[in-house]
């Protein structure tokens, strides 16, 4: 039997800058791995239909990751049963989507990523959206040492 898939939603406020980069890197991560299923979202409707930032494209791609086919979309309720883990990006993401749950069940499936990261003290992803190149590049290189360790923790 097919073991279950193990389904991963990474959401910050626009999906356009934070989680296309985590949903980008967590899928390069785990693309060998058949049983995991990774999507991103955000909690507010601005940037719907979007491409990721041009900035959040660019510092992947440096980094041989393509993201420039995701498409921004909002967080929806029933994503609460579709996934079993929400990664909120910092506690504003994260209290903006427990407030839609509706259950002890769905509130305890969301998560701050950078709890998993316990090299990090600032459990915040900083949102660079208004800032310069360099913010992108921190906002990558936390994203990717968080996202090595949930990979590993899956494949083990
Ligand atoms: P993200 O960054 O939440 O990391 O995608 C932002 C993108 C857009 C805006 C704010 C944050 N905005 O205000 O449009």
């Amino acid at each position: 039997m097919q073991p279950r898939k193990i389904k991963i939603l990474v959401v910050c406020l626009g999906n356009i800058c934070r989680s296309p980069l985590a949903h980008g890197i967590l899928e390069y991560k785990l693309s060998l791995e058949n049983n995991c299923i990774i999507d991103s979202a955000g909690t507010a409707n601005y940037h719907i239909g979007s491409k990721p930032d041009l900035r959040s494209i660019a510092i992947a791609k440096t980094n041989g990751i393509d993201i420039s086919h995701q498409k921004a979309r909002q967080f929806i309720r029933e994503d609460f049963d579709r996934y079993d883990i929400i990664y909120a990006m910092d506690t504003s993401n994260y209290n903006n989507i427990v407030a839609l749950a509706s259950s002890k069940t769905e509130t305890k499936k969301v998560k701050l990523i950078l709890n998993e990261n316990p090299n990090i003290e600032n459990k915040n992803v900083p949102d660079p959206y208004y800032g310069g190149d360099s913010g992108f590049e921190y906002v990558f290189n936390i994203l990717e040492e968080t996202c090595e360790i949930i990979a590993n923790r899956i494949l083990i």
